[in-house]
């Protein structure tokens, strides 16, 4: 099952809920939210309280991108604010095994991501106890960067991972996706696309409708 998560980065802040709906008017079923602190990426974007305000007006799965140094702080108050997915950053943290143990608690989904420059097989110890992997295909921090279409092989990596030990998670990819690479993507073994300014420039609702079509080919 392949999966849409549109990236509301590149959506007017002021009308996030406006946001949301127009992307599940075109058949999105998840939600992808940018949490960035001004440290573990040079920008600062929303965190909790925006979160649950959202989520009283929206039902698709909120698929939390935490961009923070730490992130083991905050988990909390993002589990409280309605999130589905928390996925974290392997480089942010020290503490990546409890921040699994303790979304799960919460009876969540919890997902690992690395930037472009770290090897894949820094989250391999964690690959049995996640639900979801995210590539980043540009560098975490700005939307409208351009694809990166060696981290694909990332993707190949984690594939063949599943197919050895049985174990079933997403993977997911983020950064540059448009409707030219995405093919590419779900080539890859990829089956949670993230788009952004994809999605959000020009007719949203048309957008997600024309990555829905393709990710249900
Ligand atoms: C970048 C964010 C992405 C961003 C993607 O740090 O994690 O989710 O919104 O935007 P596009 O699709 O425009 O690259
Ligand atoms: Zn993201």
């Amino acid at each position: 099952m392949n999966v849409l998560s549109p990236s509301i980065l590149s959506a007017d802040f002021a009308h996030l809920a406006e946001a949301a709906d127009l992307v599940a008017h075109g058949g999105a079923k998840w939600l992808h939210i940018d949490v960035m602190d001004g440290h573990f990426v040079p920008n600062i974007t929303l965190g909790a309280p925006i979160v649950k305000s959202l989520r009283k007006y929206s039902e698709l799965v909120f698929d939390v991108h935490l961009m923070i140094e730490k992130p083991e702080r905050y988990i909390d108050d993002f589990i409280a604010a309605g999130s589905d997915f928390i996925t974290f950053h392997i480089e942010s943290t020290e503490a990546a095994g409890e921040i699994i143990d303790r979304v799960h608690a919460a009876g969540k989904k919890v997902g690992i991501t690395l930037k472009p420059g770290t090897p894949v097989e820094a989250v391999e110890p964690y690959l049995d106890r996640v639900d979801m992997v995210l590539i980043m295909t540009v560098e975490p921090g700005f939307g409208g960067q351009a694809f990166m279409e060696d981290q694909l092989e990332k993707a190949r990596f984690l594939v063949q991972y599943k197919k050895r030990t049985g174990k079933d998670f997403h993977i997911e990819v983020d950064g540059g996706v448009n409707l030219k690479n995405v093919r590419r993507c779900l080539e890859a073994g990829i089956n949670v696309i993230v788009a952004g300014s994809a999605v959000y420039r020009g007719d949203v609702t048309q957008n997600a409708a024309d990555f829905m079509r393709i990710l249900g080919e």
